[in-house]
């Protein structure tokens, strides 16, 4: 039975022998990208090289890389989702296409892993209106031996990989299926049939699919492949579940020992989202983030306090991540040697946050006995009403399963029809913000998003300085994070342009200029030279917000109150928006 370092060790090497050079796993933070939280795929942190950008290291490279997706974190808790994975992959940068990419696949399941070709099963791009179907991969699996029933023609959705994001690599593929039901497997390979599970996926990358949704050709033709090791590891043993591996044996008998357990004979949703979460937390301190508010630092955050509430609903008291950690490091540390390097910090920032959590849950326990001290003794059918119970998960971080058991110890009941009322109205108040167009008034009269808007001014101000007076607002929003700003300039911002557009926003924030409000007639504010919103409808009597020589605008505010109050103002990202619209997203930071 091959455990996932021997899978991986055997995988790296087939490639090796193949002429690939063994790169590193990079950072699951990505560089240079400050859009995307966290490395998603093996392919990601090699996109410059897939451009056609030369790799030190060659044409043919393998490595084991480090991921983390968060989509579907609330999925975690299952048999089958993960936070972090590892993703083997073994590339060509304009070497071998198609042909090589399959034999080489192919060999290494049947004969390195032994797999059976009764087993297997693949999927070839079925071609739509836009390309021809893949007949070269399918004549290709045919030939060494694959049966032409078990070769299924998918459309786009299935055999077309990429971009990450909107814009990068991305190309047509084959996928590898194994089957986990009965054996044998059926003859006919049923795509539908979820007991046919995807193994390995070979990604023939010729396109480069551009801002405006077109496909280009890219410089050379690669090969992406990827295969997630936990998953491999998994169906090879024959286990219905990565958790049931010895990937997360380790973790799973410290946790016992923590909680002073004999091993359970099945691992309940708790134990998994602890030994999931902590397995990430542990790999995203070890490349340097450490939990915060927003971005990478709060997904973090996030896992971290997730364990903790799960943890304290197996009943654990004390201080326990630094121990799960610990095992991670010792189960990794020899392949990803930054985790030996970073043990201490990742132990102590662990403890840091679990001791800063569980000060809130303290406090939110206090919260909850004041509800409980509000109902007096002689009512009969004691209730936390859903917006308590609600209000103790939003504020003090306490699952609802934690609030139910704690109520029924004092013979209360917890509503828990309003509780998902509440919950409900509360996603809908977010989506609704989120989706709030920002126009002429503010959706969100938060200190925070003044600022933000502030910012969009004086950053109008400065793209008409630096790229011309041809450059006008053709849409803005705002959340609490970020300021996204759409404007007419018909080509791609320069760096050099970039650079020059933040220096004078910060210019103006240094300078800490006055912010002020007058209301006047529409037609004098047009006369006094003031910004107005080429499509927007304004009433006779205006706001114009002026700040200092740099900006004058119509506008319904609320801004700040001076340009000193916004901090430090970095652009993360500029692209197209639509054809002539350029697009910016910028955001604040504390100096
Ligand atoms: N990029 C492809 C994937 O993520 C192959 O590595 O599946």
């Amino acid at each position: 039975m091959i455990t996932a370092a021997e899978m991986r060790r055997k995988y790296i090497d087939f490639f090796k022998k193949h002429g690939h050079a063994e790169i590193k796993s990079a950072s699951l933070i990505p560089e240079n990208d400050p859009t995307c939280l966290f490395n998603t795929a093996g392919m990601q942190p090699l996109v410059p090289y897939l451009q056609g950008a030369k790799h030190p290291a060659g044409r043919r490279l393998t490595d084991c890389q480090k991921c983390v997706r968060t989509g579907d974190i609330d999925e975690v808790g299952d048999a089958v989702h993960l936070t972090f994975f590892e993703m083997l992959g073994n590339w060509s940068l304009g070497d071998y296409f198609r042909k090589e990419a399959i034999e080489f696949s192919f060999e290494f399941l049947t004969n390195e892993l032994g797999i059976p070709l009764n087993m297997l099963a693949v999927t070839v791009f079925g071609g739509d209106a836009e390309a021809p179907w893949d007949e070269e991969a399918y004549k290709l699996w045919n030939s060494l031996g694959i049966p032409e029933e078990r070769i299924a023609k998918l459309g786009r959705k299935d055999n077309f990989w990429g971009p990450v994001g909107e814009t990068g690599p991305c190309g047509t593929d084959t996928e590898m299926f194994y089957w986990t039901g009965p054996k044998p497997a059926p003859q006919k390979f049923d795509p539908a049939d979820k007991r046919w599970v995807e193994i390995w996926n070979d990604v023939f990358m010729q396109f480069n699919r551009q801002a405006d949704g077109t496909y280009v050709e890219l410089s050379q033709r690669n090969v992406d492949t990827g295969m997630g090791l936990e998953r491999i590891t998994a169906v090879l043993q024959g286990k219905a579940s990565c958790y049931d591996t010895e990937i997360f044996g380790g973790i799973f008998a410290e946790l016992d020992k923590i909680r002073g357990i004999e091993t359970p004979a099945e691992r309940t949703a708790m134990e998994r989202i602890i030994a999931d979460h902590l397995r990430a937390a542990s790999f995203i301190i070890g490349d340097g983030v450490i939990p915060g508010r927003v971005g990478a630092p709060y997904v973090l955050r996030r896992l971290i306090r997730r364990a903790i509430r799960e943890g304290r609903k197996l009943g654990i008291q004390g201080l326990f991540t630094a121990r799960i950690a610990k095992v991670v490091i010792d189960q990794y540390g020899e392949f990803y040697s930054e985790l030996r390097t970073n043990a201490e910090t990742i132990t102590s920032e662990l403890e840091r946050e679990e001791k800063q959590f569980n000060t809130t849950l303290d406090h939110g326990m206090k919260e909850f006995q004041k509800m409980i001290d509000r109902v007096p003794a002689f009512v009969e059918h004691k209730v936390i009403s859903g917006k308590n119970a609600f209000n103790l998960y939003e504020t003090y971080g306490f699952p609802i399963e934690l609030t139910v058991e704690m109520a029924k110890e004092q013979n209360f009941e917890v509503d828990l029809k309003g509780y998902e009322e509440a919950a409900r109205k509360h996603q809908e108040m977010s989506r609704a913000q989120n989706e709030q167009k920002f126009k002429g008034g503010l959706a969100d009269h938060s200190e925070v998003t003044a600022r933000l808007h502030s910012a969009t001014h004086l950053l109008q101000a400065a793209l008409r300085k630096v790229l011309g007076t041809h450059v006008e607002q053709r849409g803005s929003n705002i959340t609490q994070e970020r300021l996204r700003f759409d404007f007419c300039h018909p080509e791609k911002m320069t760096p050099e342009q970039l650079q020059e557009v933040e220096k004078l926003v910060n210019d103006a924030i240094g300078r800490d200029l006055e912010i002020t409000c007058t209301e006047m007639a529409l037609e004098d504010a047009k006369a006094t030279g003031a910004m107005a919103v080429f499509s927007e409808k304004y009433n006779d009597r205006v706001k114009v917000y002026r700040m200092g020589d740099v900006s004058c605008e119509i506008c319904g505010g609320p801004h700040a109150n001076r340009t000193g109050e916004l901090g430090h103002f970095r652009i993360v990202k500029e692209e197209s928006s639509s054809r002539g619209i350029r697009r910016i997203k910028a955001v604040l930071e504390a100096k």
